[in-house]
């Protein structure tokens, strides 16, 4: 018996952007941890949402895949009173700070109206019986906008959004408190630092740089590529939700991070390093691939994170270093190849093109 089967036996849980990078460890962990749960992974299938990622966990009895779009009123209503989830967690978004800066609109359908039409088929099937429901809203650290030299985020740091993105979730995080407030959803919300791992699509830092490493393409520094950012293993978060699911308290917000600041040409240097290593170049090969380009438009100086709280609270704290993370991450890429091909055909090269030759 698993340690919270007693409590949760028979729960129907809504797993939304299960297809994508954190919410397929997220489905994964669920499916294989608790299999008296049913585990429903909602997902549209976009550019960043990949089957492929599940092909491990998708044959099991406890698992069911949904493809449906979070923007679509009707279909949302309809799955809810279909299925009946008892609770949710909810992933899908828009989720690239460069993809919002040119389609801001786009984010503001998924990310906020999607999260609403979320928000009101669980009040609409709930019905005021709000009796071991819960609404547990997936969030960044990006909401606070931007720190200087010093200091980190802590759960009570004012919001602060500077993209398209992180307004767009800023503004679905106060949705969600709204609902708690004024109809009294029971709901937690939790934000998050920059994830790396295994499974992630190569439009974020580090996937795309091991990318065009093993390809020999250059590498695009923003700026001056002093920018700093908390970067934490994917299964790590995956923990960290899985423990405020379960033993947060209704209505709290916890703050999750890596203790673990990175600059980012720090962090290329040390990616190249090891990269060179694994693929038998010469120390200094990959380095040579630098090239610094155009910033990006309001681009955040720091991110840090205080993951106080969730470790005092609630007893999580990240459980690999960044060096093995990093070498788990670059072997799972070199052993993907295939993966890697298929999600950087087509579409992908056309949005490179776009986004790196600004
Ligand atoms: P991702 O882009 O890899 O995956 C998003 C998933 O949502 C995809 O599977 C996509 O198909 C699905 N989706 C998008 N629009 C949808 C729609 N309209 N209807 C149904 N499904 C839709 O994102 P990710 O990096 O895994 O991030 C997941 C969540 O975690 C997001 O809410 C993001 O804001 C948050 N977050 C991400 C990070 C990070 O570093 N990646 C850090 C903190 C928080
Ligand atoms: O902080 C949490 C957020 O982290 C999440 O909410 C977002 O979903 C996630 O995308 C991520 O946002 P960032 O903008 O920090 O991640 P990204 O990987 O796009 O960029 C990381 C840093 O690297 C940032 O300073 C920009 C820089 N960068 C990025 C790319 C893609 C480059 O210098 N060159 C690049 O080509």
């Amino acid at each position: 018996m698993t340690e919270f089967q007693d409590k949760l036996e028979g729960e129907k849980i809504l797993i939304t952007g299960g297809a994508g990078f954190i919410g397929s460890h997220v489905v994964r962990l669920f499916v294989n941890k608790y299999p008296h749960y049913q585990i429903y992974n909602l997902d549209v299938l976009t550019y960043a949402g990949n089957l492929e990622n599940l092909k491990d966990i998708e044959s099991k009895s406890n698992y069911t895949f949904l493809k449906a779009n979070i923007n679509n009123v009707d279909e949302i209503s309809q799955l809810f009173k279909k299925y009946g989830f008892t609770k949710i967690i909810h992933l899908a978004a828009e989720s690239h700070v460069d993809r919002s800066i040119s389609d801001p609109l786009a984010f503001v359908k998924t990310n906020v109206i999607g999260t609403m039409n979320l928000l009101n088929a669980a009040l609409q099937i709930w019905n005021g019986d709000f009796q071991d429901k819960l609404f547990y809203h997936i969030s960044t650290d990006e909401v606070y906008g931007t720190l200087g030299e010093t200091g980190l985020f802590t759960e009570t740091t004012a919001y602060d959004p500077n993209s398209p993105y992180s307004a767009s979730k800023a503004s679905s995080d106060h949705f969600v408190r709204a609902y708690g407030e004024t109809y009294g959803l029971p709901y937690i919300i939790s934000n998050c630092s920059n994830n790396y791992g295994p499974n992630q699509f190569p439009e974020k830092l580090i996937p795309l740089f091991i990318n065009n490493i093993v390809n020999k393409q250059a590498l695009p520094v923003y700026g001056d590529g002093k920018y700093t950012r908390d970067w934490l293993f994917v299964e790590d978060h995956a923990e960290a939700i899985d423990l405020a699911f379960h033993k947060g308290d209704d209505k709290e917000t916890y703050n999750i991070g890596g203790f673990n600041e990175w600059q980012n040409i720090n962090l290329i240097q040390l990616l190249c390093s090891i990269m060179d290593k694994k693929l038998g170049r010469k120390e200094g090969d990959s380095a040579k691939l630098i090239t610094y380009v155009k910033d990006r438009p309001g681009h955040d100086k720091r991110y840090a994170i205080d993951a106080r709280k969730i470790n005092k609270e609630l007893g999580w704290k990240p459980s690999v270093t960044f060096e093995q993370g990093l070498e788990k991450t670059i072997d799972w890429y070199l052993k993907n190849e295939e993966w890697l091909r298929n999600v950087t055909c087509g579409a992908y090269r056309d949005y490179y093109q776009k986004q790196y030759s600004r």
